[in-house]
């Protein structure tokens, strides 16, 4: 049971918008073990960053439950051991790119040293070196998205959820920025869990998920 990261029974998720009520998630049960290299697929509007969001305990189920039994409570504040890579912009805008990257390092205890390091290797990583000393506003959506990724790598996660990672990137640099994102995934020894509807980028992942209408299907993808 040491490696079952996340486990997830009957959870669902509502929003109350206008006086409607609008079933984002229902009756999701799954579970996310060490090393799991899960895409989560779906259109868009299906639940897929409703679901992440419960992963990463960045939102709480309306009903149902979910644990983090390898992980232990997982609370709001960022980094830790379940790090997220947003769908939307998400650098902090006073700080430089490298800034943002080195801050999951700081803020888990390293040294200044060690957290440039990692985040100068991480730059160099997702091509982002030129743009080091920029602040966010001055760099594309796509170099944003980049640094996003980056920083959720930085510091080493358990569990990397990474929401349409590639969403903002051209076919042969999202496909580029993918090897990467395994590679780290693989070299720091995390569990992914990425929300596309791009099945090139779902190929990388052993697992597939399918979530439409906030129905979770969960199954071992052909391919792997
Ligand atoms: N804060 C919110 N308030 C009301 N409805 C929301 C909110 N966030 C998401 N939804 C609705 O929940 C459903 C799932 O959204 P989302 O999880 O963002 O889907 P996806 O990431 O697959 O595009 C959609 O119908 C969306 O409109
Ligand atoms: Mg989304």
């Amino acid at each position: 049971m040491d490696d079952v990261l996340v486990r997830a029974g009957s959870l669902a998720r509502t929003y109350v918008a206008g006086g409607a009520t609008v079933t984002a998630l229902a009756d999701a049960t799954f579970t996310i073990r060490a090393l799991d290299r899960v895409a989560l697929m779906g259109p868009s509007g299906s639940g897929k960053t409703t679901l992440l969001h419960l992963i990463g305990g960045l939102d709480v189920p309306s009903s149902g439950e979910i644990s983090w039994p390898a992980i232990g409570p997982v609370g709001t504040l960022r980094p830790g051991p379940v790090s997220m890579a947003f769908q939307g912009p998400s650098l902090l805008p006073p700080l430089s790119v490298i800034e943002n990257v080195a801050l999951p390092v700081l803020l888990a205890g390293g040294t200044e040293q060690d957290a440039r390091d990692e985040a100068s290797r991480l730059l160099d990583v997702f091509e982002l070196t030129e743009l080091a000393e920029k602040l966010p506003e001055e760099i594309s959506g796509g170099q944003q998205q980049r640094a996003g990724l980056a920083r959720a790598l930085a510091g080493g996660p358990k569990l990397l959820l990474a929401d349409e990672p590639t969403g903002q990137q051209d076919h042969v640099t999202g496909a580029r920025m993918m090897e990467e994102l395994m590679l780290e995934a693989d070299r720091v020894g995390c569990a992914v869990v990425i929300a596309t509807h791009d099945p090139a980028v779902a190929s990388y992942c052993k697992t597939r998920w399918s979530v439409k209408d906030g129905r979770l299907i969960t199954e071992v993808a052909a391919w792997a």
